[in-house]
């Protein structure tokens, strides 16, 4: 049985790095229960021209990149609905990854406030001990912001900065992304190739 994903979209920028995580989950086969908070609509539109809501993501994938095999499937949740079956521990999920995760939904999951689905259904995960990822976005750090991430490390949660790494020669903004989206599903214990394994030497160009 495909192993299922809870995935948060919040409003930090960064869309790209939500488009080319799903993208590539989606791919490696898993189920995913998307919930993307209010901001986090907006900014999928203004940054990637995606309408999550609206658009077939499947579709608009093969037209913005090339067609590639998605034997995973995707259910999209409305945030404000904590009556969903992720708002409950009983359901079988792998864990739940917030990507990007804005300072506002970082700081309702490392106070446990649940003001809506995406923040509840990290709350469920850290409760159930399972992996809970958080890639927040924001520069520069107060120290709200790094409270609130010491308290989700403490909890349980793994923190995976939004900061792609340049060894492996990016040329394009979803080799950056998709950097970050190889760390998580690599965290998630879920194969990948979305970058060659570091060898310990550069590449010549
Ligand atoms: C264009 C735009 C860019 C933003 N970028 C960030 C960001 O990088 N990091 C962040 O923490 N908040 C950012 N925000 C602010 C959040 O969207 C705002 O705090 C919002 O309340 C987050 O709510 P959510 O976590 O429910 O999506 C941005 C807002 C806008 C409109």
């Amino acid at each position: 049985m495909a192993r299922r994903l809870i995935v948060g979209i919040t409003g930090a920028s960064g869309a790209l790095y939500a488009v080319r995580f799903l993208k590539a989950a989606l791919e490696a086969g898993l189920r995913l229960d998307v919930i993307a908070s209010g901001y986090g609509l907006r900014l999928l539109a203004e940054e990637c021209g995606l309408n999550l809501k609206s658009d077939n993501f499947g579709d608009w994938l093969d037209r913005t990149y090339d067609r590639t095999d998605r034997p995973g499937s995707m259910t999209l949740h409305p945030a404000g609905d904590q009556g969903a079956e992720i708002a409950s521990g009983s359901g079988p999920m792998a864990g739940m990854v917030v990507i990007p995760c804005s300072m506002k939904t970082l700081s309702g999951i490392a106070r446990g406030t649940a003001t809506n689905l995406i923040e509840r259904a990290a709350d469920v995960t850290l409760k159930e001990r399972r992996r809970l990822i958080l890639v927040p976005r924001e520069t520069p750090l107060n120290l709200a912001h790094i409270e609130n991430m010491r308290a989700v490390t403490l909890a349980g949660g793994s923190i995976v900065p939004a900061m792609p790494a340049f060894y492996q020669k990016p040329r394009t903004l979803e080799d950056l992304a998709d950097f970050i989206a190889g760390r998580v599903l690599s965290l998630l214990d879920e194969p990948h190739e979305l970058y060659p394994a570091w060898t310990g030497r550069t590449t010549e160009n």
